[in-house]
């Protein structure tokens, strides 16, 4: 299936590993021009390398997205360098916790992080003539896990988000959805944590899942890489589950 993504100019937050990563490089590989941010400058750079390798335009930044200012001129610096924007990933979670710090960490990176995007694409998106934006949410937004963290219910926020700028944007033929995932597993990323940490715990989650493994980050990427494209466009405001039947709910 051919997705039509040659040529369209995606944002990525957090593209240089992992899940974002994964987006990047699919998008790259569709044939998208792609702009990438995170911390560290020299991931940022090494993957701005490798996207290179599929022949488009690529811009990389390195950007804290708990700085409000500094990811709206990114947003601004990635659409100056590729042209326009048709497509934005917010993938950058700032994860969570049980302490109002940790929730005021969550809500600047994954909400807040969210709403500044936005804010700074939306034009370039409406003159796309077909924007499509996709929140990395999880299906610890949707069923219940690990307790009582900011994570949980800052996630199920940006799921409501989504939502509502769906209904708001539908006319401009912007589409808005998220992509949740159930345990991912890739090097150095948090399941991989775990499974050094708490192998019994890694192992438990493990053993929930009906298909008997964690998935991978290509797999996440696959489902955005489908929504952010024309073929999915009749899709808007709804939040696709990839998560190899770990939520166990009737999903209406
Ligand atoms: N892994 C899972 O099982 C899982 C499950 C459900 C949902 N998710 C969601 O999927 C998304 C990606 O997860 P992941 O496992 O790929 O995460 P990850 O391995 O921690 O990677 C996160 C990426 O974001 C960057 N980043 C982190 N904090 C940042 C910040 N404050 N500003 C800018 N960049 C930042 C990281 O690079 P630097 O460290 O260099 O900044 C890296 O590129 C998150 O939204 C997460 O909540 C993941």
């Amino acid at each position: 299936m051919d997705l039509e993504l040659k040529g369209k100019k995606a944002l990525v937050t957090g593209g240089t590993r992992g899940i974002g990563g994964a987006i990047a490089e699919r998008l790259a590989r569709e044939g998208a021009d792609v702009a990438i941010c995170s911390r560290t400058p020299a991931a940022v750079e090494a993957m701005t390398a490798a996207l290179e390798a599929h022949g488009g335009k690529v811009y990389g930044e390195a950007v804290n997205a708990t700085d409000g200012p500094a990811l709206r001129e990114f947003a601004a610096n990635a659409i100056g360098a590729l042209g326009g924007v048709d497509i934005v990933v917010h993938n950058v979670s700032g994860w969570g916790g049980l302490d109002e710090a940790a929730w005021r960490q969550t809500f600047e990176v994954d909400v807040l992080g969210a709403v500044r995007l936005v804010e700074a694409t939306i034009e370039s998106l409406k003159a796309s003539g077909s924007g499509s934006v996709i929140f990395i949410a999880s299906t610890a937004a949707v069923d219940a896990f690990r307790g009582p963290r900011s994570y949980n219910a800052l996630k199920a926020a940006l799921i409501a988000h989504a939502n509502s700028l769906s209904q708001e944007y539908a006319k401009d033929g912007v589409r808005f959805n998220c992509v949740s995932p159930g345990p991912i597993f890739h090097k150095d990323g948090p399941w991989d944590n775990v499974k050094k940490n708490d192998p019994a715990m890694y192992e438990s989650v493990r053993a929930r899942v009906p298909m008997g493994r964690m998935g991978a980050p290509e797999e996440v990427a696959n489902a955005v890489a489908f929504l952010a494209s024309p073929a999915a466009a009749y899709i808007t405001g709804t939040n696709v589950i990839v998560d190899g039947g770990f939520t166990s709910r009737v999903q209406f």
